[in-house]
């Protein structure tokens, strides 16, 4: 009888053992893979071996958080609220172009800090809609934002330490209709003040000092006059942006978008930096956000006056063949926060150009954070069923 139960625990640690992998590891589907890893192919690049693949960065709040906010990278995810495969809550089926696979609170979860909404007015509310012409149309129609802002607003909620930035693509009319939305969205309370904000290049308030004040939501928009009759920040006031889709793709090359400032444009304290097509593309998307991302990222520092991107946007932020866009904030992060070539090599509150030895097996970037815990938990496991074997034969 004990050596059943024995046996019964064995399998259970047993599966567990397995059933995690490392990144690059071949896997048949998701929960077999690491914490913060997926299991994917990129046929786009000749590569059908399902493998486990990064889809979180390393939080680099948990390095340090005394730094200026200007002085982080965060994955951005590029019409956040455009799922793939999502039916309109007016009913209808959507006929528009979608950009990303989860939802917002799987991206937050997945260490997605930067969300770009398309926002409008329809049917008396404002929505998340993938339209045009400025208008928004059933087929078009995603979900009512208050939905997607109260998803926000639970995660800043539970999450005391996070901050995240909304960007928002406004064609809302009705007066005050994104105060309104806001406000009872219950996000307020978290709202970082248009007054606070750097307006000639000057460094961000310390990271510690936005969190101490719960000033952890930065909301800008694409409508300049809101600035002043609704406190919403006009976006290229703060934050210089490359081109958006097609324009943006061209190696080499990291022209500013029509209504940004240039990109070496100092004054403005953030840099945004886009990459994906103009057709978003679910099979290509993971050739995309690899290699060619990453030497965007390069393209970008050069074109910005040598300043690594604090918001990287991508369509299907999980897809990759490698990486992904997981590494490139990872990289962009490690330059900002210690001048090292992966936040994995900044260590905790020390001083910069101080780098970390790199990690000895592959030489890989450790997935996230918050995964040595889960590694030492399996070395435990499989400790724990050596001791279980041996007692179970001993007893037996
Ligand atoms: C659009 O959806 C709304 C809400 O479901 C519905 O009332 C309306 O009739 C729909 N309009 C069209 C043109 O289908
Ligand atoms: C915001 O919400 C509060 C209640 O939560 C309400 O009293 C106030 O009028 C609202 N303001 C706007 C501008 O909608
Ligand atoms: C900024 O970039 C433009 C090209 O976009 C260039 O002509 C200009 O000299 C640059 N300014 C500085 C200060 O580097």
């Amino acid at each position: 009888m004990r050596l059943l139960i024995c046996l019964l625990f064995a399998a259970i640690f047993l599966f567990r053992y397995c059933a995690t992998l490392k990144e690059g590891t071949t896997c048949i589907v998701d929960i077999n893979c690491d914490s913060g890893l997926h299991c994917e192919t990129c046929p786009a690049n000749g590569n059908i071996r399902p493998r486990c693949t990064r889809i979180q960065p390393v939080d680099p709040l948990s390095k340090t958080r005394g730094l200026p906010f200007n002085r982080y990278s965060w994955l951005t995810t590029h019409n956040a609220f455009a799922r793939f495969g999502e039916k309109s809550s007016t009913g209808s089926v959507i006929l528009a172009p979608q950009n990303q696979q989860d939802s917002i609170t799987d991206q937050l979860n997945n260490g997605v800090r930067g969300l770009m909404l398309d926002m409008y007015d329809f049917l008396g509310d404002i929505w998340l809609c993938h339209s045009y012409g400025g208008n928004c149309y059933n087929y078009t129609a995603f979900q009512p934002a208050i939905n997607v802002l109260k998803e926000i607003q639970v995660f800043l909620e539970a999450n005391p330490t996070e901050i995240v930035t909304i960007i928002i693509e406004d064609y809302v009319t009705s007066p005050n209709g994104l105060t309104k939305v806001f406000n009872s969205s219950g996000l307020m309370k978290f709202w970082f003040p248009v007054s606070a904000m750097p307006k000639n290049g000057e460094d961000w308030p310390i990271v510690d000092e936005m969190i101490r004040d719960n000033r952890r939501l930065l909301v800008f928009t694409s409508k300049a006059s809101k600035e002043s009759s609704e406190g919403i920040a006009y976006e290229w006031r703060y934050i210089v942006e490359n081109q958006y889709g097609d324009g943006g793709m061209k190696p080499g090359s990291c022209p500013s978008r029509a209504e940004s400032p240039a990109m070496n444009e100092t004054s403005r304290s953030l840099v945004l930096m886009n990459y994906f097509p103009s057709a978003p593309d679910l099979v290509t998307a993971c050739r995309d956000n690899s290699s060619p991302l990453l030497a965007m990222a390069n393209t970008c520092y050069e074109a910005s006056g040598r300043r690594w991107p604090n918001f990287i946007a991508v369509d299907f932020y999980k897809r990759s063949d490698g990486g992904g866009a997981p590494l490139a904030v990872d990289t962009s992060n490690g330059q900002l926060v210690c001048g090292c070539s992966s936040i994995s090599f900044c260590g905790e509150d020390t001083p910069f150009g101080v780098c970390e030895k790199r990690e000895a097996a592959g030489g890989g970037v450790k997935p996230a954070s918050s995964a040595a815990p889960y590694r030492r938990m399996r070395h435990v496991s499989s400790t724990a069923l050596i001791l279980l074997l041996s007692t179970a034969i001993i007893s037996w």
